[in-house]
């Protein structure tokens, strides 16, 4: 039997992720959500984050081996993402890693998480009536493609020059576009997290309600800023320093105009970048690509820029679980790194790493 398979983990946030990979194929992509453990914080609270992930981890991995009809004779290494994220939370995945591969003698991997999300759109579904022995092992190659990562810690634009090296063209300066988001929700009591719940509010409502501001319309640059939004969302809701309650259809109103206002800012930019360079592709990861206004909205943007990108068919991951925090897309990034024997121990948390760190 081959031992060609990857046990892949992400604690870096509030989900804990084991995942089962072949290459590019996912055999099994296991996530235990903490949401309603940090509902009543309104976020993500570390500390609890991290007594969630250790309970949670090692049913995880069993889950995921079982899903996957895998054990460990079958792996050939042990991923894990070593950063960015929350330090207490990253730790908790690193040292099972560290402790699985010294276990089974088997190489750990270190991961960027934000690696992850770009290469997740290359994830695939494993064939349902190939086994996993039987898989292809190429694995699909890209240069010059553009991503374009939302989630609620990040929200960035960044060139793939190949895959390993990356370059980011643009990164917002301040909130990330979902923590935006989330944070508006709360003024407006939508719960945590209210990504979702803004999507399907704004179906009933009317973007153009409410006018919110188009920042950093003067700079030259790329990045991106939802502060400012956040800032201006606050004053139109607040009477008097307090929060006043919005009738029914106001709600959906200010949802339906926020999350225009979002993602007009992120296309606004997107527009300025294909103006300024081609690229072959563009990819779309993250957890507020789950969003379908979004994609829209994107696909209009590229639309308008025919011809500036070879393959103009915006690409996605193929389900709304790899777009969230997960560890498939960990598994898939650690099948295109080498895995001789690092000393694994000598691996630490990086809790702000870089994409254009990485060394290619
Ligand atoms: O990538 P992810 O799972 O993890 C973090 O980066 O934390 O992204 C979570 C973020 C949250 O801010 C959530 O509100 C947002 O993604 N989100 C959405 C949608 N689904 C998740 N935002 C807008 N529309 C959605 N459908």
């Amino acid at each position: 039997m081959k031992n060609n398979l990857i046990l892949a983990i992400d604690t870096s946030c509030d989900d804990t992720s084991v995942a089962v990979t072949s290459g590019k194929y996912v055999l099994s992509n296991i996530i235990a959500s903490q949401t309603e453990l940090h509902k009543q914080y309104g976020g993500v609270f570390p500390t609890v984050a991290k007594q969630a992930h250790k309970e949670q981890i090692l049913p995880a991995i069993l889950i995921a081996l079982k899903r996957a009809g895998a054990n460990w004779q079958d792996m050939a290494a042990v991923a894990v993402t070593q950063g960015p994220g929350l330090a207490p939370a990253l730790e908790v995945g690193i040292a099972t890693a560290k402790r699985l591969s010294s276990k089974h003698q088997i190489p750990l991997i270190p991961v960027n998480h934000l690696e992850g999300h770009v290469l997740s759109v290359l994830a695939q579904p494993k064939p349902q009536n190939v086994p996993w022995q039987k898989l292809d092992t190429l694995l699909p190659q890209t240069k010059n493609s553009l991503s374009i990562l939302v989630s609620g810690g990040n929200t960035l634009f960044v060139k793939t020059v190949k895959i390993g090296k990356y370059k980011v063209l643009g990164q917002t300066l301040d909130d990330a576009a979902g923590e935006c988001l989330d944070k508006i929700g709360r003024m407006l009591n939508l719960g945590y997290p209210a990504g979702p719940v803004i999507e399907q509010f704004a179906k009933l409502g009317d973007p153009k309600a409410v006018p919110f501001p188009l920042p950093l319309t003067m700079t030259k640059t790329y990045d991106l800023s939802f502060s400012g939004l956040k800032t201006a969302a606050r004053n139109l809701l607040e009477e008097n320093g307090v929060l006043k309650p919005l009738e029914k259809q106001a709600v959906y109103d200010f949802c339906a105009s926020i999350q225009f206002a979002v993602f007009r800012h992120i296309t606004y930019k997107l527009n300025k970048l294909l103006v300024d360079h081609e690229f072959s592709q563009i990819w779309l990861g993250g957890g507020v690509a789950a969003n379908a206004t979004l994609r829209r909205m994107i696909r209009e943007t590229i639309r308008t820029n025919a011809g500036r990108v070879q393959n103009p068919k915006l690409a996605v991951p193929y389900s709304k679980k790899l777009c969230m925090d997960n560890a498939a897309m960990i598994g898939v990034v650690a099948s295109y790194k080498p895995t001789q024997k690092t000393d694994s121990e000598k691996i630490e948390r990086r809790p702000r790493w870089g994409l254009g760190e990485l060394k290619g």
